[in-house]
Order: structure tokens, then C-alpha cells, then sequence
């Protein structure tokens, strides 16, 4: 394994060109882990491969005097709509982890979304942040501990708690070969110290019947969830308009479309193409993010055009950081923004809320 580069080199000039300088410095089985998807991963490649399907439209001549990619999001004042995906087990790609990701957060004014499966404890990562941190929450089998895990966020400073709907049996992907490889003896989600777990299910027992999926959260959690915490909470996962009006329903004070990088149900479209179900559902009433298969700022505007507020990007960020730990975030991050600004510059949109769907043809 090669260590961490301490300089950018110039070959890397776009997000995606981390991804080989990332594999050089990651074990085979964490890189399984870290970068692969679920099933034949035909979702994680439509993620990517839909987005070349939203030509733009290029306008010439319009004033970019005063031109601005800055967003308010649920009270975050943000640089651009582009926040860090919550993505566990970051000692996994770089032995700083979390804190050097959070260290090129606070950076550039970025917000990161720390996964309840971060490998450093969620209150060293709020102590060492600069700007705004949201808690990315699974709602484990034992519900106390679940609301102590809030309590610890809410303490810590986080601004808001987003839920991550689609992994209902988080470990559902242990089911998959693939996911078999084991975590090194230093990494793991410090965060759950302390946590009974369910007994396991019967010998024999696949998923059905198990303690794990019979103790899986459903709607009434989220009331519950609700009526402890007033925490904004987002729920992330949420693909199906008829969800997102259920989400509506139970309180969420914001969604974002994702299939979580396809890495959980493989053969749901693209995050993108389910975008604007979600958004037309949701009419403007909260904020709608989306994820998976982000890579050029073009992606971003494409998926601002079709309703969403902001992007989350996952892998990317892993893979700068793995190359170059804070540096390398940093510098992924400000790539992003640049092809951000350069598209809204080409495309004639001076802000964030003059990108919609006439900058698609
Ligand atoms: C994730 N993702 C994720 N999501 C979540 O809600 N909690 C988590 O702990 C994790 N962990 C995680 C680990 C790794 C290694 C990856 C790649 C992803 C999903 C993540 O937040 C996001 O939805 C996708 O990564 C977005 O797709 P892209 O940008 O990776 O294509
Ligand atoms: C994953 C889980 C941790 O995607 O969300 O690996």
C-alpha cells in the first residue's frame, strides 16, 4: 500500500481521478468495501451514467456581475450546494479519518454529514469542526440507546439529524459475499460502544424472522424520533413520491433522493432519474437533496435543474481522502466548485435559485 500524498499532483484535475490514486493506497478488502456496490452494481453505474443523459443548454451573454453559488440550508449558511455524504469507517481510507475530513469541511464552508458508523467518536469530530456538522442517525434495534445517540449529537452541536431510511437491516449487505471482509482490529463504529445487540436469529435463518429485520424502524419510529429531538431531520433514502409524501406527513423538515450509492436494492434507477418524482411531490416545502453518482459541477447543475436544493457526494470524497487525507478532500471539494461556477457561468445562471430546468434541453 502506498502512503498519503502530502501534494496534489497534477494528473488529478477532476473528482473521479482520485479513484486510482485511492486504490494504490487501500487493502483489497477495504476497497471492496469502500467503493463497490450492491448486487451486479448496475444502480452505482446508472448513478453515474444517467446524468450524461441530461444534455445541457449553453446561454451566451447574460451578466454574471454579482454571481454566487452560496445556499442557506436549514439555517447552514454554505458556500455551495455540494455537502460531504455521510460514508462510515473513514480510518478505513486514511488513518486521520473523520477528522481530516472534517478539517476540509471547516476549510471550505462545507457541510459533512457524520455517519453513526463514523470510526472517531461523533463529539472528537464536532470538536475539531469549523462550520456546520448534521448527524447522519440509523435508528438502531435498541431505541434507548438510539435516543442517547441523539442526545450526544444534539450536545455536541450537530444542526441537524439526518435518517437514513434505506438500509432498513443495516447489515442486510452481510447477507452479500462481497461484504463478508471483516474490519481491521483499530476500526470500528466507536460511536455504538455499549449498544446491545439483537440475539441472533435460528441457525438456518436468512433474513426473514431474524431479530435484526423484526426490530427494523418503520413509520411510527419516526414519529417517535419526531417527538423527542427538534433537530431538523432529513430523511435520506427516500426515492418514491408516495414516501416522500408519508415523509411530508411524519414531520421530516427535508428528504434526499437517494439509493445509497447502489449500494443497498440494486435495479432501482439511477438517483437522478428519481429526482424529479420526488421534487414535484414535495412542491417546494422542504428542501430536497440527492445523491449518488455526483462527479463534475455540470452533475450538480443538472441536478439542481431537476429540483434539487443541494448535492451530497460520497466515494469521491473517500477517494481524496484516502489519497491525500485533508488536503485531498479540500482540494475534491474545491474542483467540484470550480466546474460548479464554471457551468452556471456557460449556462447563464448568476445564483443557485436561477438554475431550473430551461439550463436542460
Ligand atoms: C456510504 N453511504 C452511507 N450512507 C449513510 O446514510 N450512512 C453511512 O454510514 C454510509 N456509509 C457509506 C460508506 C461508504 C464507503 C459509501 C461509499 C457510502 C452512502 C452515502 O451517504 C451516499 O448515499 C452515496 O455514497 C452517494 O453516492 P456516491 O457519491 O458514492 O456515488
Ligand atoms: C454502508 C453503510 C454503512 O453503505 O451505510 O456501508
Amino acid at each position: 500500500m502506498l502512503p498519503p500524498l502530502e501534494q496534489i499532483p497534477a494528473e488529478i484535475a477532476a473528482v473521479a481521478d482520485y479513484e486510482r490514486f485511492a486504490q494504490e493506497r487501500i487493502a483489497p478488502g477495504a476497497w471492496a468495501y469502500l467503493n463497490g456496490g450492491a448486487g451486479d452494481e448496475w444502480t452505482m453505474a446508472e448513478n453515474v451514467a444517467a446524468f450524461a443523459r441530461q444534455p445541457l443548454r449553453a446561454r451566451v451573454l447574460r451578466s454574471m456581475q454579482g454571481a454566487s453559488t452560496r445556499i442557506n440550508l436549514l439555517g447552514c449558511d454554505l458556500a455551495a450546494p455540494i455537502l460531504m455524504a455521510p460514508t462510515a469507517f473513514q480510518t478505513l481510507a486514511h488513518p486521520d479519518g473523520e477528522l481530516a475530513s472534517v478539517l476540509a469541511a471547516g476549510a471550505t464552508e462545507t457541510c459533512m454529514v457524520v455517519s453513526t458508523q463514523a470510526s472517531i467518536p461523533l463529539e472528537d469530530i464536532a470538536a475539531a469542526a469549523h462550520g456546520p456538522l448534521w448527524f447522519q442517525l440509523y435508528i438502531q434495534p435498541d431505541r434507548e440507546f438510539t435516543e442517547r445517540l441523539v442526545r450526544r449529537a444534539e450536545a455536541a452541536g450537530y444542526r441537524a439529524l439526518v435518517v437514513t431510511v434505506d438500509a432498513p437491516v443495516n447489515g442486510v449487505r452481510n447477507v452479500e459475499a462481497r461484504a463478508s471482509f471483516a474490519l481491521p482490529p483499530n476500526v470500528r463504529a466507536v460511536n455504538l460502544d455499549g449498544m446491545r445487540l439483537p440475539p441472533p436469529g435460528d441457525a438456518g435463518a436468512l433474513l426473514f424472522g431474524t431479530p435484526l429485520l423484526e426490530s427494523a424502524p418503520d413509520w411510527a419510529d419516526l414519529d417517535w424520533l419526531r417527538k423527542i429531538t427538534r433537530l431538523p431531520i432529513v430523511l435520506k433514502g427516500i426515492v418514491d413520491p408516495d414516501d416522500a409524501r408519508a415523509a411530508l406527513d411524519a414531520g421530516a423538515d427535508g428528504l434526499i433522493v437517494s439509493n445509497h450509492g447502489g449500494r443497498v436494492l440494486d435495479g432501482v434507477p439511477a438517483a437522478i432519474d428519481l429526482l424529479p418524482g420526488v421534487a414535484d411531490a414535495v412542491a417546494g416545502r422542504v428542501p430536497v437533496l440527492m445523491d449518488g453518482g455526483v462527479r463534475r459541477g455540470i452533475d450538480v447543475l443538472r441536478a439542481l435543474a431537476l429540483g434539487a436544493d443541494a448535492v451530497l457526494v460520497g466515494r469521491p470524497f473517500v477517494h481524496a481522502l484516502a489519497t491525500a487525507g485533508a488536503l485531498g478532500v479540500a482540494h475534491a471539494i474545491r474542483v467540484l466548485r470550480a466546474e460548479l461556477e464554471l457551468a452556471m457561468a456557460l449556462t447563464g445562471c448568476v445564483n443557485v435559485a436561477a438554475i431550473d430546468r430551461g439550463v436542460l434541453i
